[in-house]
């Protein structure tokens, strides 16, 4: 390969990053299902492709935001919908916590969201439920038999699904957001009971005039967390 020619799927990884606000201009049926069928060529554990997914467009997407919206901007309902499963530590330990809090301040102070203003945090956190306006939105869920490997698999899956995303102009953000409303996105997509709610995710093009969207995250280095045995 030539050095100076920069390495399409590294460009593809490496210009993935979460976009928080998108542009109305739609992705093509075509365009999912070919991203779908790029996705699933991911390895999974003896073949078993635990990856179920569920795309909304249009009214079904609008119905199942304001469904969520609902019970998220209701303080007496919101309670009662927790995630089925931990997706973060009860008790954090560093580094972890502190490159938390980091983006976390990075979002909000770009958007110029202070510490202590409720309302507006709580305002932005319900853009994941709209899918920060893109076109489409997806839900993935996973049958309850399985066990954690199956979401190893899963984020293989996801993984290729945003850098085959990237390879094609596109962005997106995936979105634990979702998690916490089993009961709700069950109900509106009918799901049935044997599927569990993992992940979201939002896909479009992005809106590169929106301050979320300048956001840039950092790694930490690789002495921080590799080690090499010899
Ligand atoms: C499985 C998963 C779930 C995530 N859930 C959310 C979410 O609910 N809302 C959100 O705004 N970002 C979410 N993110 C995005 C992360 O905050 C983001 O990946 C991280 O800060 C690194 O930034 P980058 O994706 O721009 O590189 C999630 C990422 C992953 C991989």
């Amino acid at each position: 390969m030539d050095a100076a020619a920069p390495n399409p799927v590294d460009e593809a990884i490496i210009s993935r990053r979460s976009v928080r606000a998108f542009l109305p201009t739609p992705v093509p049926q075509a365009t999912v299902e070919e991203l779908l069928r790029v996705a699933a060529r991911a390895a999974s554990g003896t073949n078993t492709q635990p990856w179920l997914v569920h795309v909304v467009t249009g009214a079904a997407k609008t119905r199942l935001s304001s469904a969520i919206l609902q019970v998220f901007n209701d303080p007496e309902a919101l309670p009662q919908h927790q995630s089925e499963f931990s997706i973060y530590p009860s008790a954090w330990v560093s580094p972890y916590l502190d490159r938390r809090r980091k983006v976390g301040w990075d979002l909000y102070g770009l958007l110029g969201i202070g510490k202590g203003e409720h309302a507006r945090t709580h305002a932005q956190h319900a853009r994941n439920f709209q899918f920060f306006d893109a076109p489409v939105g997806m839900i993935f869920t996973v049958d309850r038999s399985f066990g954690y490997a199956a979401w190893v698999d899963y984020g293989l899956f996801m993984g290729n699904l945003m850098t085959a995303a990237r390879a094609r102009g596109l962005h997106t953000c995936p979105q634990f957001a979702f998690a916490q409303f089993q009961r709700v996105i069950a109900a509106s997509l009918q799901l049935p009971d044997n599927e569990q709610v993992l992940c979201g995710l939002s896909l479009g093009y992005e809106d590169s005039a929106a301050v979320e969207n300048s956001l840039r995250t950092e790694r930490a280095p690789l002495e921080a967390w590799a080690s090499f045995h010899v």
